[in-house]
C-alpha cells in the first residue's frame, strides 16, 4: 500500500555541504532541487500528497545571507512550478504565516496556487515560515473571531471544525513522516496533523535521500502496517 500522504522534515543541507568543503547556501540549493526529484517520484509511485517543510517560523534566526538565500530559493521553486504546471498537473499550496513574508513572494504564492488549483495528479505542499504551534494559534483567533461574530457556535467546535480551520485544510492528515539527516524530532512541524502518523527516520541528508530511499521509506511503512494489523 502506498502512504496517501507524505509529509517530509528535509533537514541536513547544511551538514551536507559542510562535509563537501562547501558554503552552507549550495547545500540548500542542492535540497531544493531535490525537492523536484522526489515529487516525481513520489508521483510515479502513487503518492498523493506530499508536504515539505521549507522554513520554519525559527528559521529567521539564522544569518540574514542564508535567509535570504531561502527566499530565493523559494520563489525559484515556485517561478518553476509556474512553468511547469501543465507538465506536472501538480497543484502547489504554501501552508505557514504569509504575513510577515515579502510582498512580491505573497505574490508569487497566490499567482502559483491559483494556476496550479485545477490539478490534481499529487498535491505538494509546501512549508514556508510555518510553525505548528502559530498555526494552531491562528486558527484559535480565526475560531473565536467567528464565535465572536456569530459564525460559529461554540459548543459545535469539534476536532473536526478545528482541523478546517488550520493551514492544512481540506488535506488528509499525513500517513507517515519522514525526517533524513539523524535527528529524531518533530520541530513544530504538523502537530496536530501527525498524531496518528508513522515516522521513519534517516541518517541520509536531505540533499542525498534519493528515490531509492523513498522507496524504502514506504517499504518499511508498510512493514509497520502488516506487523500491528492496521485494519
Ligand atoms: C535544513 O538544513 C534545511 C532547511 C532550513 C529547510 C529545507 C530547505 C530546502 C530543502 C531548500 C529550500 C527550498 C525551498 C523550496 C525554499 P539545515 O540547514 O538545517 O542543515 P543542518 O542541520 O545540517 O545545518
Amino acid at each position: 500500500m502506498v502512504p496517501k500522504h507524505i509529509a517530509i522534515i528535509m533537514d541536513g543541507n547544511g551538514r551536507w555541504a559542510k562535509a563537501k568543503g562547501l558554503p552552507r547556501t549550495v547545500g540548500h540549493i542542492k535540497g531544493a532541487k531535490n525537492i523536484e526529484t522526489i515529487a516525481r517520484a513520489a508521483k510515479k509511485l502513487g503518492v498523493k500528497y506530499l508536504t515539505v517543510y521549507a522554513f520554519s517560523t525559527e528559521n529567521w534566526s539564522r544569518p540574514e545571507d542564508e535567509v535570504s538565500k531561502l527566499m530565493e530559493l523559494l520563489i525559484e521553486y515556485l517561478n518553476k512550478a509556474y512553468k511547469n504546471a501543465e507538465k506536472n498537473q501538480m497543484r502547489v499550496r504554501v501552508i505557514g504565516q504569509r504575513e510577515r513574508l515579502e510582498k512580491r513572494i505573497k505574490d508569487r504564492i497566490e499567482e502559483v496556487e491559483e494556476v496550479t488549483a485545477g490539478y490534481d495528479e499529487i498535491f505538494l505542499q509546501v512549508a514556508f515560515n510555518y510553525g505548528s504551534r502559530d498555526e494552531i494559534v491562528r486558527a484559535t483567533r480565526k475560531i473565536t473571531q467567528d464565535v465572536k461574530e456569530g459564525k460559529l457556535d461554540s459548543a459545535d467546535i469539534t476536532e473536526e471544525t478545528f482541523g478546517s480551520y488550520l493551514d492544512t485544510k481540506d488535506i488528509p492528515d499525513p500517513d507517515l513522516l519522514i525526517r533524513t539527516s539523524g535527528e529524531e524530532r518533530i520541530s513544530n512541524y504538523l502537530l496536530w496533523q501527525l498524531a496518528y502518523s508513522e515516522f521513519y527516520f534517516t541518517k541520509t541528508p536531505w540533499p542525498d535521500f534519493s528515490p531509492k530511499e523513498l522507496e524504502a521509506a514506504i517499504d518499511e511503512f508498510n512493514n509497520r502496517n502488516r506487523r500491528f494489523g492496521n485494519v
